[in-house]
């Protein structure tokens, strides 16, 4: 199949593409490289690029390529920079996924999987997030990564197009930058290889539902290969806490400093894991990696 990866330098996107590849799909990256970079793009993979909030671009791309399936990755990421510049924030994640939905269904595409985001629930009513939790963003970015969901569906369903929306959890793994979403490990990886002090926030008791980026991946390989139009959140169903997670790092990195607390951040939430029944059932998909297992093999491999 021929797949168009946006976001496919950064960090989850370029995990996708070097599945796609290793499971032999034509692989086209569409990234302006504002945080990816060329040396995450697998190189059997095509680089387009192109800015998602410059329609032309994206439409000048649909006239060159005609893919079979897109997998839109790219995205205006970090929640701080969401309030400080919504605009911005807005016209990457609303209006570049709505203009590349739209060429998408012009261009005959017949599968679009959107990476969606836990963000998009807000502070949590109850645990085991399931699909049906209410929907109330405590940020610019958890609103724009849920209104082009309803985007998604509606146009979706009008054209035939089919679809597949997945509710990412906190996301880990090599080549993950220490800024946006999940960052805990990756600010914990870079400090304790450089045997710097370690922040923790609060006590360390807050829990958090850690995913390894290639059970991501593979959600994203059998959501593409699945004729189920669905949203379902991509998590492990566990909770760690900051503390716990802390611990197993400072084993695998023989780290010998104790974690420094400092006052809970005003606005962070306490405890948080997904319920991921619903991906299980329609995809049968089923995290492989623990995260001791996750973070073993990021020690050995932090490319
Ligand atoms: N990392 C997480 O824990 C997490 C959790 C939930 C959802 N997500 C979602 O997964 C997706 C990927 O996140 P990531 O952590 O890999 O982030 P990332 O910043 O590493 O990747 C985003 C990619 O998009 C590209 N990009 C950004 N703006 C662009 C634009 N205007 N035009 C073209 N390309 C552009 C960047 O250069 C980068 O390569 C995002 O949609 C994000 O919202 C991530």
């Amino acid at each position: 199949m021929k797949v168009l990866v946006t976001g496919g330098c950064g960090f989850i996107g370029s995990h996708i593409v070097d599945l796609l590849i290793e499971k032999n799909h034509e692989v086209l990256v569409f990234d302006d490289l504002s945080s990816g970079t060329m040396e995450n793009l697998n190189a059997k993979a095509d680089l387009f690029t192109g800015d998602l909030t410059n329609r032309t671009e994206i439409d000048a791309f649909f006239r060159m390529q005609k893919p079979d399936a897109v997998i839109h990755h790219a995205a205006q990421i970090d929640v701080q920079q969401s309030m400080k510049n919504p605009a911005y924030d807005c016209s990457v994640n609303i209006q570049g996924t709505v203009d590349l939905l739209d060429l998408s269904i012009r261009s005959g595409v017949k599968r679009f999987i959107y990476a969606s985001s836990a963000a998009v629930y807000g502070n949590p009513e109850y645990l085991g997030i399931d699909e049906e939790h209410p929907k109330n963003p405590e940020s610019f970015y958890g609103y724009s990564k849920l209104v082009p969901e309803t985007y998604i569906r509606m146009m979706s369903c009008a054209s035939g197009m089919g679809y597949a929306i997945l509710r990412y959890a906190n996301v880990f793994g090599p080549r993950q930058k220490s800024r946006g979403e999940g960052g805990v490990v990756a600010v914990f990886t870079e400090r304790m290889k450089a045997k710097k002090d370690c922040i923790i926030f609060g006590d360390g008791e807050q829990t958090r539902d850690f995913i390894y980026v290639k059970d991501i991946a593979r959600a994203n390989l059998l959501a593409l290969e699945s004729d189920k139009d669905f949203t379902a959140n991509v998590s492990t169903s566990e909770a760690t806490s900051v503390n716990r997670l802390f611990t197993l790092m400072k084993d695998v990195y023989n780290y010998e400093k104790s974690a420094v607390y400092k006052p809970a951040r005003e606005g962070d939430i306490e405890h948080s894991w997904l319920s991921n029944n619903k991906i299980i059932a329609i995809l049968n998909w089923k995290p492989e990696y623990s995260l001791n297992d996750g973070i073993r093999e990021m020690s050995i491999n932090n490319d």
